[in-house]
């Protein structure tokens, strides 16, 4: 089984690896020049934004060459994932490619703009994530298949979230509105860890226009000194399971 990934703050990473496989980050198999992936099995990780996949995993929807009998993709989230199974369908279609299963781990939601990383964390056992993550391994081991239909509600919700995603959330060039302060070493941690090599670090952190809000940067920083204006949390968070280095190896 060949798994797939994409990862801010690394649940994805950690629900990846709870699937097993051989796995790979998402943001280093954009950099080669085929992408070529044939398996029994092929799973693809990410996290929700508005309803919808990272933009670089709906690029790489398009550009791999996947060749499997198995197909699945699995969210995580935090809240609430609207109608992202209809846009995984929809993005596995527009590449060429089957869906056979998709389903999603309610996690901690990392989205600063709405949430309390300490609420979240101290609310997480009501999520029960292995219980998720267990009945979710149990159906990709039985190679379980769902169907996705996409009605009329389901249409007005896709529609809604494509607006978000062009004009509020998901910006390419939504970095532009992060403020650096001084408590910034100029470490470079926020450049390691960003999956778009978005962020250069010299005399000053610069953001370049290829941002995918994934608030790696923001969540990883070591003096938290990267914020958003509306910001509602001033806690970070990184899963527990992952590492800073897990995330810089990543995307090296
Ligand atoms: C820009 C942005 C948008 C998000 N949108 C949603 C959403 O629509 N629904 C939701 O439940 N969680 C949302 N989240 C929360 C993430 O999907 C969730 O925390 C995810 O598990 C993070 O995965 P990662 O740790 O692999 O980066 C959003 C997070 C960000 C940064």
């Amino acid at each position: 089984m060949t798994i797939c990934y994409f990862t801010g703050t690394g649940n994805s990473l950690y629900v990846a690896r709870r699937i097993g496989g051989d796995i790979y980050p998402i943001s280093q198999l954009m950099r080669q020049h085929e992408i070529v992936i044939k398996d029994e099995a092929v799973g693809i990780v990410c996290p929700c934004y508005a309803g919808e996949m990272p933009m670089m995993v709906r690029d790489f929807l398009i550009r791999a060459d996947i060749e499997t009998d198995y197909l699945f993709l699995i969210y995580t989230y935090g809240m609430n994932y609207g109608a992202a199974f209809a846009n995984a369908k929809v993005a596995c279609e527009d590449g060429g490619l089957k869906l056979s299963y998709v389903n999603a781990i309610k996690m901690v939601d990392n989205y600063l703009p709405g949430f309390e990383v300490q609420n979240q964390l101290d609310t997480l056992p009501k999520k029960d994530v292995e219980g998720q993550i267990e009945k979710l391994v149990a159906d990709i081991e039985a190679r379980r298949t769902t169907e996705v239909k996409i009605g009329g509600g389901t249409k007005a919700k896709m529609r809604m979230q494509k607006a978000l995603m062009a004009d509020r959330i998901l910006k390419r060039d939504a970095a532009k509105e992060y403020m650096v302060n001084e408590d910034c070493i100029l470490c470079g941690n926020c450049a390691r860890v960003c999956p778009t090599n978005n962020i250069n670090v010299t005399d000053k952190v610069r953001f370049g226009l290829n941002c995918e809000v994934c608030y790696a940067c923001i969540h990883n920083c070591p003096k938290t000194a990267i914020h958003l204006k509306n910001e509602k949390s001033a806690v970070r968070y990184r899963n527990e399971h992952v590492t800073l280095q897990d995330l810089v190896k990543g995307n090296e």
